[in-house]
């Protein structure tokens, strides 16, 4: 593909402009290391509570733990108040993150009716407020991941690009859907090509990217960056595939990942929360599989490693 190339958000170097977006539950170590052997450019770590870091939260601690092979990560934080994201952006600085993320972009309930994610795109001055105490805070790049506007129609995307490079922000990241549409629906890549003409940082785009046409067509925005979600939950590796124009796995190749997925979740998070984490995506690795249900089925029912290699050496 004609678009990727190397790209500098800040002072960081990405080898591609193809990016691992952030997603709870999803995002974590094991992935992110995954993915950058995959070919992404950039990783992106779940969403990390400010508040909850405020408070010592042992588990929020540990979202920020970053690996020595996983470089360059972004970690993602959220929260509604200008001092409690600076202290967090510091203590993501000091455990090592080569960028730091603010979310202004997830439309779930509890995160908004705790005033972070998408609802601060109500409140544009106070939003700005929270990304120049960011970039404040920290001498690392701070970066934007919102959305083109809360709800559909009522385009923000011109705003918030503005907004970001205004107040420091090193890039911005367009989810090209409102809000209100939450994951669905197809991305607006008319909005994209509206904030790509006041924009004078890296815009990176979000929105349906899983195969080499529906990349393209974020890149023809004008986009300088894509970064993709769903579409790499159970194809790591859809980085390097989509820089080559070629299938990077063979099938047996890809369940050798997966089951090597499950053994570093296991030394991660130890033997139960790893196994169950990874019964979360099985079902993104075995689409397309032959008896995938049957595959899938089993699978959610292993408890431990030794029982999913047992069902995984069965179809490799
Ligand atoms: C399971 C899941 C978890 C997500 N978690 C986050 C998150 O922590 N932070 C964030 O900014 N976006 C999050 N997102 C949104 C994605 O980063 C991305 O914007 C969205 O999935 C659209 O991209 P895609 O169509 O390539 O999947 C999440 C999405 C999914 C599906």
């Amino acid at each position: 593909m004609n678009y990727i190339k190397e790209i500098e958000i800040g002072n960081v170097l990405c080898k591609t402009n193809l990016f691992l977006a952030p997603m709870a539950g999803i995002t974590d170590s094991p992935f992110r290391i995954m993915c950058l052997k995959g070919g992404a450019g950039l990783v992106c770590a779940e969403m990390v509570s400010a508040n909850a870091l405020a408070f010592d939260n042992k588990k929020s601690q540990k979202m920020l733990t970053i690996s020595k092979e996983e470089h360059p990560v972004s970690m993602q934080v959220f929260g509604s108040e200008e001092e409690t994201i600076a202290n967090a952006c510091r203590l993501a600085q000091k455990q090592g993150a080569d960028i730091i993320d603010i979310n202004a972009g997830c439309p779930v309930k509890k995160v908004n009716k705790a005033g972070a994610g998408a609802v601060l795109m109500k409140d544009l001055p106070k939003l700005a407020r929270i990304v120049k105490a960011a970039v404040k805070s920290v001498s690392i790049p701070i970066t934007l991941k919102t959305r083109i506007g809360l709800t559909k129609g009522n385009l923000l995307a011109c705003d918030l690009v503005k907004l970001a490079q205004d107040n420091g922000a090193a890039a911005i990241t367009l989810h090209a859907r409102y809000a209100s549409q939450m994951h669905a629906g197809e991305p607006d890549l008319k909005a994209l090509e509206k904030a790509r003409l006041v924009c004078k940082i890296p815009l990176i785009a979000n929105g349906g990217a899983i195969d080499a046409k529906t990349t393209e067509n974020l890149f023809q925005t004008g986009a300088d960056a894509v970064m993709i979600g769903r579409g790499a939950i159970g194809n790591p590796f859809l980085f390097t595939e989509l820089a080559t124009g070629k299938p990077a796995l063979t099938f047996k190749e890809k369940m050798a990942l997966f089951e090597s997925l499950v053994e570093q979740n296991v030394l991660y998070y130890g033997e139960k929360t790893g196994v169950s984490r990874t019964k979360k995506v099985v079902g993104f690795w075995i689409k397309g599989v032959s008896q995938a249900a049957i595959l899938r089925q089993k699978l959610v029912l292993a408890n431990t490693l030794k029982e999913v290699k047992e069902i995984l050496s069965a179809v490799k």
